[in-house]
């Protein structure tokens, strides 16, 4: 059978719940720092954390720390026997001798209790002297402020396709950042075994990056490090790289006192310390024909990366891959570059500059549509890929009729037109209230833009007991990838889901892994892992087909029996057949390996095929806005969403809620505010806790939520047919951003464009409302 075919019954797509569910909701499930409290002698670290954005630590005096009771030593760039750095491009300073934002750390306590090392953290006299800094994106422009490598994407003649356009539109669109929030904080717990090795337990999506990085601040080989992680509360993104400098720093804090080490950031110091979504400036020209098709788009893209680089470049490539989102512009010349400021280095977050890239062009579209004289979802749908057609850069868009499809099917389920009528006729009759409906497509690329991360492992035992043990290079974050992996595995083997158990994710068991990240998580994991069963089976298949007198690919493997083809009567238990293969002395366990096959991607000329596939859904939603305060509510949201073949529908149903509900956040509540003047506290964080900093709850969330998988929707080529699902949810709740604008519209006269900030905010949507009410003349009292 080939990667995507599936048998008729089996345990993938079946609808369970996640495998920690029952653990999650009793409070049963450990994460990182829950391990700590079975470690004797632990010492607990603080960090000294700058207050000022940009700052040289001219003397830092630690006596005044070593003075107060339960402090053990604190850990200085003096302690590092490697490379002082925690970064992968050498700009990440371990312990810096500048401070480049503000609550940048620059050494930390150890004590013998988490309160000792906090007041040992404040005894620490350093003495600053402040420099200049940029803090915001203008300023870094301004300046010229920027770092990394710019890139260009581009196709065609921008000036050409805009000598052919009948309408030309400008614009400027700034698009804000976003906290991941997880509710696990960062956390590292490391101590040292009897032969001197350091092992790492870490909330981490990329556990081997977190031991390269321990291991060169430590100076030893990769060998001397092991980083487990049993699972994370929540990653996002932020724990693809943020993590590894708190565990190199609790490694060397216990190689150094030869006691266990446990880091775990409070949520202040999570939230001034770590990086987080890449807020955006886009400056666009977009050319339109009379029909309303796109001519060209000439557009440029700041992203602030803050103090370093971090995931800059990759995330910058990522957003010029999706600024075309699902249509078809002939001609494309896009720039990227990458602003340095003095802020947290910012990295990835779900979707990993997809989302900026999309809503710069659905921002285009929203805003265009009345002035091009159609209907939004019409202007979209006019824009559509057409089978044949490819990317910017080079790649052919396959299967774009499913986009087509998959519209059409959302606009029916949704009831689209009748509720567009509703809607206006709502309008019609309430002068102060106004709703909007709209509908957005999304298409993501899934796979790693750096091809060489596409590979994975994976390690299957088979015990005599016919009992099976997993182990992946994958981490579980909350996304259900151990779930998915253990029905790959039930399945791959033939046996019921209950036989199989998965051990935690270690780098002594699959090395070399890639972060669990770009959504790819089950593609290659699951080809990993089913790479091991199939060895395992076809050895199995040997000795059954002896037994039962069949060739050996007449035996089929399934429930838990192994029978001849056609035969059901005539098999064995599988516990049986192990049985007799061990004492055949035949191998029960194996190792997998999967590389996504067809890719390329030439990172310098930005062209390629660096995706296996692309990912598409497709949202409509509704909102209702009052008039005097701008405060809204979402009424209604639909979503159809194409996942392949579930591998686990449950599990992608709570990953495309969760999708939509974290992008919601992004693009109506949630505001990163920095202290931007020129006072004591310019570049704090000024959103540093959830009572300023607003997260999406239950009272956000649709009132109505339909939520939908597109059916017989088969992904050759992927593991049991299915395709990633873990970020492009997220882009779908562009649908409400662009209902908002529709409701403001509403509010004045037709045919006009309405600009409206990000995130939406009811501020911002009450200065959105307001422009447009102005334009008819009337002002309602509340305005003056
Ligand atoms: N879902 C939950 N519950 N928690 C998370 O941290 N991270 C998202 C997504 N869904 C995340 C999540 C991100 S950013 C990615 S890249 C994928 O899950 C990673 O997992 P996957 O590759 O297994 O889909
Ligand atoms: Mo997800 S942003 O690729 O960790």
């Amino acid at each position: 059978m080939s990667l995507h075919e599936r048998p008729a019954s089996s345990p993938v797509g079946e609808a369970i719940p996640h495998e920690s569910a029952a653990l999650h909701v009793t409070g049963h499930a450990l994460y990182t720092d829950d391990l700590g409290v079975r470690l004797q002698n632990l010492l607990h670290a603080w960090p000294v954390q700058s207050p000022h954005a940009h700052a040289e630590v001219t003397a830092l005096d630690t006596a005044p720390a070593l003075a107060v009771p339960g402090v053990v030593r604190v850990l200085t760039a003096a302690d590092v026997p490697g490379v002082n750095d925690a970064g992968v491009k050498g700009d990440e300073p371990l312990f810096p001798q500048v401070a480049r934002y503000h609550g940048h750390a620059v050494c930390w306590v150890l004590a013998e209790s988490e309160e000792a090392a906090r007041v040992g953290a404040s005894a620490v006299r350093v003495t600053w002297t402040p420099l200049p800094s940029v803090v915001t994106v203008a300023e870094a422009i301004a300046a010229g402020a920027f770092q990394g490598a710019q890139s260009t994407l581009s196709r065609g003649d921008v000036a050409v396709g805009f000598a052919q356009a009948a309408h030309v539109l400008t614009g400027e669109f700034d698009i804000g950042g976003q906290e991941h929030f997880y509710l696990e904080t960062n956390a590292a717990l490391a101590h040292v075994d009897e032969a001197g090795q350091v092992f790492i337990q870490s909330s981490t999506q990329h556990p081997t990056e977190t031991q390269e990085i321990t291991a060169h601040v430590l100076g030893v080989p990769s060998s001397h490090v092991t980083v487990q992680c049993l699972r994370m509360g929540g990653g996002f993104g932020g724990k693809e790289m943020q993590p590894h400098g708190y565990a190199a720093i609790a490694a060397l804090g216990t190689t150094l006192t030869g006691r266990p080490v446990r880091l775990r950031l409070n949520r202040t110091q999570d939230l001034t310390m770590t990086g987080k979504r890449h807020p955006f400036h886009a400056v666009w020209k977009a050319g339109f024909d009379e029909n309303g098709r796109f001519t060209a788009l000439e557009v440029t893209l700041t992203s602030d990366g803050g103090w370093s680089l971090d995931l800059s470049e990759p995330v910058m490539a990522r957003a010029l891959c999706h600024i075309d989102n699902a249509y078809f512009i002939p001609h494309v010349l896009a720039h990227g570059r990458i602003a340095r400021t003095n802020k947290t280095s910012q990295t990835a977050f779900r979707g990993f500059g997809g989302p900026q890239g999309m809503l710069v062009v659905e921002d285009i579209l929203g805003r265009a549509a009345p002035r091009l004289g159609l209907d939004a979802h019409e202007l979209r749908a006019r824009n559509f890929y057409q089978p044949g057609e490819a990317t910017p850069y080079g790649q052919p868009v396959r299967h774009a009729e499913r986009l087509h499809d998959l519209w059409a099917q959302l606009l029916t389920r949704s009831d689209f037109h009748a509720r567009r009528a509703e809607v206006a006729a709502f309008n019609a009759a309430h002068p102060h209230t106004k709703r909007g409906l709209s509908v957005t497509p999304v298409k993501f690329g899934i796979s790693f833009n750096f091809t060489a991360y596409n590979q994975a492992g994976a390690l299957v035992h088979v015990y005599k007991d016919g009992s099976v043990l997993i182990n992946h290079g994958g981490t579980e974050m909350g996304q259900g990838l151990h779930t998915k992996m253990m029905q790959v595995a039930a399945t791959a083997l033939g046996v019921p889901l209950s036989s199989v158990r998965l051990a935690p994710t270690r780098t002594d068991k699959v090395p070399n892994t890639s972060a669990t990240a770009a959504s790819s998580g089950a593609d290659l994991n699951g080809g990993a892992v089913k790479d091991a069963c199939d060895q395992i089976r076809a050895r199995l298949s040997e000795v059954a087909a002896g037994t039962l007198g069949v060739h050996p690919d007449d035996v089929r493997f399934e429930a838990g029996r192994v029978c001849a083809l056609g035969h059901p009567e005539r098999g064995m238990a599988f516990a049986e057949l192990v049985h007799d293969a061990y004492h055949r002395r035949t191998p029960l366990w194996a190792a997998g390996f999967y590389r996504t096959p067809g890719l390329h991607w030439d990172r310098a000329a930005m062209q390629g095929e660096p995706f296996k596939y692309f990912s598409y859904g497709a949202a409509v939603t509704e909102v209702e806005v009052d008039g005097f305060t701008g405060a809204y509510r979402v009424r209604r949201a639909d979503v159809l969403h194409d996942v392949g073949d579930s591998l686990s529908p449950l599990i992608d149903l709570g990953q495309v809620e969760g999708g939509y509900v974290q992008g919601l956040g992004w693009l109506t509540l949630e505001e990163l505010r920095w202290d931007e003047s020129g006072g004591p506290n310019r570049g704090r964080l000024l959103t540093q806790s959830a009572s300023t900093y607003k997260l999406p709850s239950f009272s956000e969330l649709p009132e109505v939520f339909n939520v939908a998988l597109l059916e017989r929707a088969t992904e050759t080529g992927v593991v049991y047919g299915s395709k990633a699902v873990g970020e492009p949810p997220l882009m779908l709740a562009i649908s409400a951003r662009e209902a908002l604008r529709e409701a403001c519209a509403a509010f004045g006269p037709p045919g006009r464009e309405t600009v409206l900030r990000s995130p939406a905010t009811p501020e911002a949507v009450y200065w959105a409302l307001n422009t447009a009410r102005r334009a008819t003349g009337k002002q309602v009292a509340a305005d003056d």
